[in-house]
């Protein structure tokens, strides 16, 4: 069953905005279009339940069951339980929380292991755990390729390690990462194990509860979401850590690491996205039952569509001259995250592009590290070309004939 790309587009508001005909975006990893259940979940909220959620008046009552039908709706998707989905301001802010928390609980002497494939968000928290004491190793990629190779964990694992952190797939390599894999061996290590899945969830969201990981990260408004970080904690994990919210929260998983008063509109709405992965389910004649397998129902087809338009892109860039592409050239190995290193400035590249009406961003995008790592000259920075399941075939040959013009 192929994606009705046609219907995926109708579910979009701004593919019918006048302002936007004609421009195709490329710049997805930064942030995807947002899914009409979303934007009238949003507007839903903002005129009839703007009031403080969970009291026993009727627009109250409306506001804090929209919020808990969000959580409870995506933890089923992510195959987790209710209470081990939490939602915070973003991913950075929440994996600031966490390190925190994991700097309370660890004792001098003791390690974290970080990548250095990592967006800023999911490696500076934890570098400066340093500064209480705590050793912080880096699992280092493959300077030619930008790989991340589990084996090189194995190496950097002893019984002082509590905590082993990497992207699921990194926003600039693109690689997808072995999740399983690499959590078995940290877990053998006895490490708790937190992945970084901005990346990769707006490409279809995972099992998380099957992957494995203690901690699994992302955000809302690259999954066609409001802006709102997705966190999942492990209980184990989540019920050890100690409280970093207020005092009387303590007792409540999901309240643990949020220190910050939710914002009701937005984790409301975020039942836009439940809905949204229903509605493709059913009109492509998915299954009915379980949630997460109706998730991974969607996930597939969006995946399928996404590696059917990939593979001429990086055919097309990978072996052209003065362009170095990062990350593998097999579609099925990657997100549709394309960095390009240029011989020229990225971000004018960029600009070129969007005389052609390509919507694409150039510089390091907060992955300076891994970008260092596989020698991109950072003063030029590197061209990225992301897409999602909603990008058509033309929107690809628009790009490719304005690359054509502008490499
Ligand atoms: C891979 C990755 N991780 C983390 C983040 C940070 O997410 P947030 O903006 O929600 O803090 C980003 C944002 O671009 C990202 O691309």
């Amino acid at each position: 069953m192929a994606l009705d790309t046609e219907f995926v587009r109708g579910q979009f508001p701004a593919f019918s905005e006048p302002s936007l005909q004609g421009q195709a975006f490329f710049e997805n990893a930064g942030g995807s279009y947002t899914c009409a259940p979303v934007v009238d979940r949003l507007t839903r909220y903002y005129t009839q339940r703007k009031v403080q959620p969970y009291a026993p008046y009727e627009a109250s009552r409306l506001a804090g069951e929209e919020m808990d039908e969000a959580r409870t709706r995506m933890a089923a998707i992510l195959g987790v339980e209710t209470d081990e989905l939490s939602f915070g301001p973003s991913t950075t802010q929440n994996t600031y929380v966490l390190a925190q928390a994991f700097g309370a609980w660890m004792q001098p002497g003791e390690a974290i292991v970080v990548t250095n494939q990592d967006h800023e968000a999911n490696s500076g928290p934890w570098r400066r755990l340093a500064d209480r004491g705590i050793e912080v190793r880096e699992w280092q990629i493959d300077p030619a390729t930008g790989h991340l190779n589990p084996e090189d964990l194995e190496d950097l694992l002893d019984e002082t390690v509590r905590l082993v952190c990497f992207p699921h797939c990194s926003n600039v390599v693109g690689e997808i990462n072995p999740v399983t894999e690499i959590t078995a061996i940290a877990h053998a290590a006895g490490a708790f194990v937190c992945v970084d899945g901005v990346s990769y969830a707006p490409h279809g969201f995972a099992n998380v509860g099957r992957l494995g990981p203690d901690i699994y990260l992302f955000s809302a408004y690259k999954t066609y979401g409001p802006h709102q970080g997705l966190m999942v904690i492990r209980r184990t994990l989540g019920e050890m850590l100690p409280n970093q919210g207020h005092v009387f929260n303590g007792g409540s998983l999901y309240k643990r690491f949020t220190p910050a008063g939710p914002d009701h509109a937005q984790i409301a709405a975020s039942a836009g996205m439940a809905d949204y992965v229903d509605m493709l389910c059913s009109h492509h004649g998915g299954p009915t039952g379980k949630p997460s397998e109706r998730g991974a129902f969607v996930h597939d087809l969006m995946r399928a569509h996404e590696i059917e338009l990939l593979q001429p892109l990086l055919d097309a860039v990978k072996d052209r001259n003065a362009v170095r592409l990062i990350g593998p050239s097999d579609a099925a190995l990657r997100a549709p995250t394309v960095t390009l290193a240029l011989t020229r400035n990225a971000e004018e590249v960029a600009a070129d592009l969007a005389t052609h009406g390509i919507m694409a961003g150039g510089g390091d995008f907060y992955a300076g590290r891994a970008l260092r790592a596989v020698g991109v000259n950072m003063d030029a920075g590197v061209l990225r070309l992301s897409f999602t399941h909603y990008t058509s075939k033309a929107e690809i040959d628009q790009l490719l004939t304005a690359l054509d013009r502008v490499l």
